[in-house]
């Protein structure tokens, strides 16, 4: 059989709220236009994130009342940390309370003025914590990535002569790591090959660099691996999963995405010395080091969730029904970021709304307007969140990021219909401008007014 159906049937159901446009209208209002401040229950079909939205499977929550509950020495604990380490391989196993706490605990150890901390893209909160300590966070994607047409298919690699160029410039003495993250997230979900990890390995073991993954979307990267990279295919996404997490002397895990829970993080590390300062640091602001800032069930959870991630059935099945919303986007000419990515698709809304220039805000354009018809909630990744920072924005997207076993395809084709229509009226899509604005990370909570027509 050529289709490829959701690899899991419905056992509990959560009712979706239809609200007309009318209600719509006065809720995008009270939330100043801003979709952060929409309340969860006013959103038919909820994209904002996939990052501890997903669904959780029976075996997930029949795991969660078997959990101890025990401060110290839990059996959850035991159990969570044989699941990681016949996953990924590595000893030293820190829970956190979410991948953010992982960056924060490392870089608080790692980071501090004058040093320098390389990776393909910096998802937003490694980049921060990159920065709070002093250090300066750097990009070094390859040019590929820049181009939203541009269909390479491992267009979250690193470039390896930017990194050597780096290094070259700044002395490895100042480079305390070198950080990969698989999918890049914050360039479309794009995939990293195994090869390019292997040069980069290469290339700071050259130097004495350590090479470390934020690795929260692992398994993703592992199937794309496997049906894109010569030689691969009739290995398992798990064999691929290890041989990545092999090539990696620390890695950083959001768990809220491949991990299939709501909450959680990982901070996985070889060397002994920074283990014990992480645990310290862990034991200090997030708790003692078998259970971190999570409870037995949380972890109970997680180790399930590891297991459930990796079948290869579904990540075929997740790959597929990313791809499908790409593909029927790009049918309908609404231009997208290509290749689809793991976990989101990005509208490219500088093409979507041309009449609408960046000082304006399209993307978040897109986003209110994709509310208003429709109930969809999306974010903006483009001028409101960067344009503040003084950062170069290239690109003004819409992600729309696809919570695990959460939608059907039914609930896909309506936010196809959805987008297509909305392309079809893009005209009377309006500028913006911010009224009222935070010091820092504005998109969460900056007010807008529409400009008239
Ligand atoms: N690294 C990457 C690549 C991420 O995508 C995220 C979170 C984090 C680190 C931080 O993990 O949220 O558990 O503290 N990304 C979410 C998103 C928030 O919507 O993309 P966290």
């Amino acid at each position: 059989m050529k289709t490829i159906i959701e690899p899991f049937r419905i056992k509990v159901v959560e009712p979706l709220r239809m609200t007309t446009v009318a209600e719509r209208e006065e809720i995008l209002s009270a939330a100043r236009l801003n979709v952060f401040g929409v309340r969860a229950r006013d959103v038919l079909i909820d994209l904002l994130t996939d990052s501890g939205t997903g669904a959780m499977s029976s075996e997930q929550w029949a795991a969660i009342m078997r959990a101890d509950e025990s401060y110290a020495g839990a059996d959850s604990f035991y159990r969570f940390h044989e699941k990681v380490k016949a996953i990924t391989g590595f000893e030293h196993i820190l829970p956190t309370h979410q991948g953010r706490a992982s960056e924060r605990i490392l870089f608080e150890l790692v980071g501090g003025p004058g040093k320098v901390v390389p990776n393909n893209n910096h998802f937003d909160t490694t980049r921060a914590n990159v920065e709070r300590s002093g250090a300066e966070a750097v990009d070094l994607v390859i040019d590929e990535a820049r181009d939203p047409k541009n269909r390479h298919p491992f267009k979250g690699n690193m470039d390896i002569a930017k990194l050597r160029g780096l290094i070259d410039r700044v002395g490895a003495e100042h480079i305390p790591l070198c950080m990969v993250t698989v999918t890049n997230n914050s360039g479309g979900g794009q995939p990293v090959s195994l090869e390019n990890l292997r040069h980069v390995k290469e290339v700071c073991r050259e130097h004495g660099i350590p090479m470390f993954l934020d690795a929260c979307r692992f398994a993703e990267n592992a199937c794309f691996i496997k049906k894109r990279e010569p030689g691969l295919q009739n290995e398992s996404c798990r064999a691929i999963a290890r041989k990545m997490f092999d090539l990696a002397d620390g890695a950083t895990i959001s768990a809220k995405k491949d991990g299939l829970v709501n909450i959680g993080g990982l901070l996985l590390l070889r060397d002994h010395k920074l283990n014990l300062d992480a645990r310290n640091n862990l034991i200090l602001t997030e708790g003692f080091p078998t259970y971190g800032g999570l409870a037995g069930r949380d972890l109970e959870a997680l180790a399930q969730g590891l297991d459930e991630v990796l079948d290869e059935h579904y990540l075929e099945y997740r790959l597929r029904s990313v791809e499908y919303l790409g593909e029927r986007l790009i049918e309908h000419g609404v231009p997208i970021l290509e290749p689809p990515g793991g976990h989101a698709i990005y509208i490219d809304a500088g093409q979507f709304c041309p009449h609408i220039p960046a000082q304006q805000f399209p993307a978040q354009a897109v986003v209110v307007g994709l509310y208003r018809l429709a109930g969809i909630r999306s974010v903006e990744i483009g001028s409101v969140m960067f344009g503040g920072t003084g950062r170069k924005v290239d690109l003004e997207l819409v992600r729309l990021a696809i919570p695990r076993r959460v939608y059907t395809q039914s609930h896909m084709d309506f936010v196809i219909e959805a987008i297509a229509e909305l392309f079809a009226r893009r005209d009377s899509l309006r500028g913006l401008r911010i009224v009222e604005e935070p010091e820092t990370l504005r998109h969460f909570t900056a007010k807008f007014e529409e400009l008239s027509a």
